[in-house]
């Protein structure tokens, strides 16, 4: 077998998108690959294709991402036959010398045959992803808030206090300015009026948001809703807001025939899943992240 590692040239395109579309057509919510998402992937988000080739035929393909969960081997695809592990495994390999910090995470459903791959690879699970899932069939009884907090819809001229509500919650910066106006491009009829906040003394100290799972809906003519992001200010947490917002998040959504609700989070994010499990999400999909340190070899 000479297969050879080479970088991704758009003359590519058809055979890559075949190869992807065939690998990963089972996976959870497919939805199909096609020229715009690898151009998205590489003009927006500065992703690395590379691409094996054998006899002048491509036969495998990897792709490297530094997104919102850090470095990341984002599709890894060989043709089905006895070499398909090798020539991952060369992929894998070759995709590794592009990783800028000391680790790098792959996702892969829970449970999949693929996990042994991948810890020959030197990969281990390491945390994950929930995908949960609601149904809305009615309003809910919005839980009890501590006296002055107001429950309430964010206000056009509000963004700066969302976003640093919503960064103190998290931590980190989760949120940036121009958020709403992203969020209103991309999940029309989206405005102010789908953020939910919890106010207190004069401040918001507490978010939820509420969208329409455009992507979604359009490809499967569905109604579904979406929630997140959501935090609650250290200071307050504990007083049932994330709670009392998310109710009122699912109220709204429920009340503009949006069913059902789905949201992302963190499988280790204790005080979410939670919350999340009492208000009536269930999980619908489990992936594991696996991570590996990528010692760097300095000459
Ligand atoms: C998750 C988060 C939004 C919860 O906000 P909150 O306002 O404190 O939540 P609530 O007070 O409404 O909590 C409601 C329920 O969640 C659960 N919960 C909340 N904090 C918890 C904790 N630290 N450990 C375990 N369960 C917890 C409890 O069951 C609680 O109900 P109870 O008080 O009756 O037992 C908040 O912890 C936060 O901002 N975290 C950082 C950002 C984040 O992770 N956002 C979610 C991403 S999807």
């Amino acid at each position: 077998m000479v297969v050879q590692i080479r970088d991704f040239t758009y003359k590519d395109m058809p055979n890559l998108i075949r190869l992807l579309n065939e690998t990963y057509k089972d996976s959870y919510e497919f939805s199909p690959i096609i020229e715009g998402t690898i151009r998205f992937q590489i003009e927006e988000r500065g992703a690395k294709f590379l691409i094996a080739e054998e006899n002048n035929e491509i036969c495998g393909a990897v792709a490297y991402r530094d997104g919102f969960w850090g470095e990341e081997i984002r599709w890894l695809a060989a043709s089905e036959n006895q070499e398909r592990t090798l020539i991952e495994d060369m992929l894998v390999r070759e995709i590794e010398k592009h990783v800028k910090r000391e680790k790098v995470f792959t996702t892969l459903d829970e449970g999949s045959p693929r996990i042994s791959e991948w810890n020959e690879r030197g990969y281990r699970a390491e945390g994950g992803l929930y995908h949960m899932t609601a149904t809305l069939k009615d309003t809910m009884p919005l839980p009890k808030v501590p006296e002055g907090v107001s429950i309430r819809s964010l206000k056009p001229e509000e963004e700066k206090e969302l976003v640093e509500a919503g960064n103190k919650g998290f931590g980190w910066e989760r949120l940036k300015l121009g958020a709403l106006q992203e969020w209103k491009n991309d999940f029309p009829p989206f405005n102010e009026e789908w953020v939910q906040v919890a106010e207190l003394e004069g401040k918001i100290v507490s978010i939820v948001v509420a969208k329409p799972d455009t992507y979604y809906n359009k490809l499967f003519s569905a109604n579904r809703g979406y929630l997140g992001p959501a935090a609650t200010i250290p200071e307050c947490q504990g007083k049932s807001l994330a709670s009392a917002l998310t109710c009122k998040a699912m109220d709204f959504l429920f009340e503009r025939g949006y069913d059902p609700v789905v949201l992302h989070t963190q499988e280790q994010n204790v005080p979410s899943v939670t919350l999340l499990k009492k208000l009536g999400f269930k999980i619908g999909h489990h992936w594991k992240f696996m991570r590996k340190n990528v010692i760097r070899q300095y000459s």
